[in-house]
């Protein structure tokens, strides 16, 4: 499953607001003065100084993969580095876990930087002359972890980004993508709450990068940490962030989760960005379902299925339960072989290996199971019950409304509400139970 669905009503993990970063002498006179308010090429031009950060607020909370992502030079390591007070910011409140890092002593950083927050590089940063798994130990050797302990650990952590029986491979011997996964392990060995990731996979070839995006997000679902990633790339944005930040020349012009940020971009830098996102990657069978033209209850037997059937002119429909909750696709070739053997055993009739879906899955993976059945996709919520379905016609409309919708500012609000619009359960119940048993 994708970082889209995760949800983001734990604890504030990280609260930034009103961060700036200024490089160059003299930062805090240009905040206190009006050449605060001019763009940056001017205050460039008159002082010297390089507006990296301006005025950026956001909260992460807790388990979350927030995203940020803009054009080179927009400000995104600066940003991320301020967390970590490798860069110093000029102005503003970074409050991690509830305290203020920013009137952190030198002794309490160190710890931040130890045990509570880890960072991955693009350029991994690793020790050429150390093997794997002394990498990945070194931040523990340095906590004063006992050498058996911290070799325990760190091999628990290789184990988990896949590169058992490497530990004692040096890094130049590794491939970039698994440079990277000794980052990531080092990263994770003294088990943060909290990872920073500056474009990590940004080196990486492009089959390779997809692997380790999806690896993240299992990885995430597993460990449940905070996650801020830094990515220039709108398809790694779209697949991992469960809500995108998108910066220029310093400032954030827009959050929001990813389908908002392709669907209804706040400025023409946005829409640049995102107008060549698949749909694929956004919508959702939730977004798209229809109400089935019918549906058959399981009390009403075959010979009412097979006349609402024929009445609807249809060679199928989903069977459920009382509780509407999903049984299975039954068939009018199926409805007629029961009712000549005189069965009224309606299951009976369910056509096997029938795929369903969930609402939150993506149209990127509602694909491969499209072209696996002649039938459409039957969508169940959680506790399994029928909220829709999806077949191919649904998914080639909603990809020609989407892309109509891109062109088109106005319109593309419309089919954003369209496209929500769920299916009210029960609107085609009927009201009385009949039965032909
Ligand atoms: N140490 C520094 N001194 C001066 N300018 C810097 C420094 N680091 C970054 N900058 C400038 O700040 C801006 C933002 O850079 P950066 O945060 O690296 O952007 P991104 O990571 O989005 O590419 C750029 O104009 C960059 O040149
Ligand atoms: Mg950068």
């Amino acid at each position: 499953m994708t970082g889209n669905a995760n949800s983001h009503n734990g604890e504030v993990c990280i609260e930034v607001s009103g961060l700036w970063k200024i490089f160059g002498a003299n930062a805090e006179q240009i905040l206190s003065s009006e050449k605060r308010t001019a763009t940056r090429e001017a205050i460039q031009e008159e002082t010297g100084c390089v507006v990296a950060v301006r005025d950026v607020s956001f909260n992460v909370h807790q388990g979350e993969l927030f995203v940020i992502m803009g054009l080179s030079g927009s400000g995104k390591s600066t940003l991320i580095r301020c967390i970590l007070r490798l860069v110093e910011p000029t102005a503003g409140k970074i409050i991690i876990n509830g305290e203020d890092i920013c009137s952190y002593k030198k002794n309490q950083l160190i710890k931040l930087r130890r045990n509570t927050i880890g960072m991955v590089f693009q350029h991994f940063g690793l020790f050429p002359h150390r093997n794997v798994i002394d990498n990945v130990a070194y931040g523990l050797k340095v906590r004063g972890v006992a050498k058996e302990e911290r070799y325990a650990r760190a091999r628990e952590v290789i184990e988990k980004v896949g590169l058992k029986e490497w530990e004692d491979y040096f890094p130049d011997t590794l491939s970039g993508g698994m440079q990277q996964r000794v980052g990531i392990a080092r990263a994770l060995a003294n088990d943060p709450d909290i990872l920073l990731m500056d474009e990590p996979f940004s080196g990486l070839d492009p089959l390779i990068r997809r692997q380790m995006q999806d690896e993240l997000v299992d990885m995430q679902a597993e460990l449940q940490k905070t996650i801020l990633f830094v990515t220039h790339d709108l398809d790694e944005a779209l697949k991992l962030g469960s809500r995108i930040a998108i910066m220029r020349d310093g400032e954030i012009i827009q959050t929001g989760i990813p389908e908002e940020v392709v669907t209804t971009p706040i400025d023409d830098y946005v829409r640049d960005f995102v107008q060549d996102a698949s749909p694929a990657k956004v919508l959702t069978a939730g977004s798209i379902m229809i109400e089935p033209d019918v549906i058959i209850y399981e009390w009403q037997g075959p010979k009412t299925a097979l006349h609402l059937l024929r009445t609807a002119k249809k060679d199928h429909a989903p069977l459920v339960t009382r509780a509407r909750k999903l049984l299975g696709l039954v068939t009018v070739k199926r409805l007629a072989e029961l009712i000549e053997k005189k069965s009224a055993a309606i299951r009976e009739a369910i056509e096997p290996d029938i795929p369903s879906c969930t609402p939150d899955m993506l149209m990127e993976d509602l694909f491969c199971l499209a072209v696996a059945t002649e039938y459409p996709i039957p969508v169940i919520d959680d506790g399994g019950k029928l909220v829709g379905e999806v077949d191919n016609n649904t998914i080639l409309s909603s990809m020609v409304q989407y892309r109509e919708a891109e062109t088109e500012e106005v319109k593309s609000k419309k089919v954003v509400a369209k496209v929500k619009a769920k299916v009210e359960p029960g609107k085609t119940e009927p009201k009385e139970p009949k039965t032909d048993a």
